[in-house]
C-alpha cells in the first residue's frame, strides 16, 4: 500500500490520456493552446503498464481524464483492461471525466465495459452561453450523451465550474434540471491552473459567498456523506438531491486527499495545486519495473501537505504553471 510522509493512503490514481480535447473552455486552456508532440505521448501499452504497476502497489481506483479521454484513439483498450482488473477483485472502480461530446456513441460500450459512474462537465443548458464557454461546443449533442449514459444505467454527475456573471444565476435552473434528469451535481469554484491572465480574475466567483446564498435559497442541510475527495455534499431538504460543492480556494481539503495524477507523458504530479512531479516515462521506457517502483514510491515521499492556490486582484496568475488539460479534473 503506498502512503505519503503525512500517512496518507495513496490508492487512486487519475490518468490522463490526452492532453487534447474537441472543445476549448475558456478557464480550461490558453486562447492559442499548442498541444503536446505525439512522439511525447504515452502509448496504450504504456498507459496500461503503468496502471498495472501503480495496482501492485495498492492503487484500487481509477479516473481516465484528459483534455477529454474519449477523443483518445484506442481508449477502450484501456478500459476493457480496467474492467479485467476489476473482475478480478484487483480494483473496486474505474471510472471517466467527459465533456460527453462523444458519449451518445460511447455509452454502451462504457457500460459494457464495467464503467458505472461517470462525471459530465457542463457550464450552462443554454446553446448559445454553452458555445461561448466552450467556444464551439454543441448542447445537443451533449445533453443526448447525458442521456444515453442515463439509458444504460450509468450514474452521470455534472460538474459545474462557477464563473461570475456567467452561469451564477443559472446554476439554479442547472440544479434542477439535474434533479429532473436523475444526475448528482457538483459545483466547482475556479481553480487558477495555468495562466489566462487577467481573466482569472474576472471569472473567479468565491464559494463563500456564493455557498451561503445556494444554502438559504435551496433549502440545503450539510449531508454526512464522505468521500477522500475534495467535494462537500449538500442534501436538499425537500427532494433529496444530493450537491457537492468543490472549493479549493475557500476551503481546503487536502488533509484526506488519496490521489495522484499522471500526465499523458507519464509526469506523476503528486498535487493539483503545486508543480512538483516525478516523471515516470524515462524509467518506463529504458529501465525496470523496479526503478518504476522506485520512482513512484519517491514521489509518495514528497508528496505537498497541501495546495497552494489563491486568486486576488494581485495574483490572478496562480502559482501553477500548467493547464488542466494537461493533468485533468
Ligand atoms: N478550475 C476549475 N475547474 C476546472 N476544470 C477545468 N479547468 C478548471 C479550472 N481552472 C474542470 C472542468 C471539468 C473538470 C475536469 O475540471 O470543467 O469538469
Ligand atoms: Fe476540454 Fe474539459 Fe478543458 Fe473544457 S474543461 S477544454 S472540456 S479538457
Amino acid at each position: 500500500m503506498l502512503s505519503d510522509q503525512f500517512k496518507r493512503k495513496i490508492d487512486y490514481l487519475r490518468v490522463s490520456v490526452t492532453d487534447r480535447c474537441d472543445l476549448r473552455c475558456t478557464y480550461c486552456m490558453a486562447e492559442d493552446v499548442t498541444f503536446l508532440p505525439r512522439q511525447e505521448v504515452l502509448s496504450i501499452e504504456e498507459i496500461i503498464k503503468l496502471i498495472d504497476v501503480f495496482n501492485e502497489l495498492g492503487v484500487k481506483k481509477f479516473r481516465l481524464t484528459g483534455g477529454e479521454p474519449l477523443v483518445r484513439k484506442n481508449i477502450i483498450t484501456v478500459i476493457e483492461h480496467l474492467n479485467d482488473l476489476k473482475k478480478q477483485k484487483k480494483i473496486y472502480e474505474h471510472t471517466l471525466t467527459t465533456n460527453g461530446t462523444n458519449l451518445e456513441k460511447y455509452a454502451s460500450i462504457l457500460k459494457e465495459n464495467g464503467i458505472e459512474r461517470i462525471n459530465v462537465s457542463l457550464d450552462s443548458l443554454n446553446s448559445e452561453k454553452y458555445k461561448e464557454i466552450t467556444k464551439w461546443g454543441n448542447l445537443e449533442k451533449v445533453l443526448k450523451g447525458i442521456k444515453s449514459a442515463n439509458n444504460e444505467g450509468i450514474k452521470v454527475k455534472i460538474n459545474t465550474v462557477l464563473t461570475q456573471d456567467f452561469n451564477d444565476e443559472e446554476i439554479f435552473e442547472i440544479i434542477e434540471w439535474c434533479k429532473k434528469n436523475n444526475c448528482d451535481i457538483s459545483l466547482i469554484e475556479v481553480m487558477p491552473i495555468g495562466s489566462i491572465g487577467e481573466k482569472r480574475f474576472d471569472q473567479y466567483l468565491s464559494m463563500k459567498n456564493f455557498e451561503e446564498k445556494l444554502v438559504k435559497k435551496l433549502n440545503l442541510i450539510p449531508s454526512n456523506f464522505k468521500t477522500n475527495g475534495p467535494s462537500r455534499y449538500f442534501t436538499n431538504k425537500v427532494n433529496d438531491q444530493k450537491i457537492g460543492i468543490i472549493s479549493a480556494i475557500s476551503h481546503n481539503f487536502c488533509d484526506t486527499c488519496n490521489r495522484v495524477r499522471l500526465t499523458c507523458t507519464g509526469k506523476l504530479y503528486m498535487c493539483l495545486g503545486q508543480n512538483d512531479f516525478v516523471d515516470l516515462k524515462f524509467a518506463l521506457r529504458n529501465q525496470s519495473k523496479t526503478d518504476i517502483i522506485n520512482k513512484i514510491e519517491y514521489a509518495m515521499s514528497i508528496k505537498p501537505k497541501a495546495h497552494n492556490f489563491e486568486i486576488n486582484k494581485n495574483n490572478f496568475e496562480g502559482y501553477v504553471d500548467r493547464y488542466m488539460n494537461e493533468t485533468g479534473g
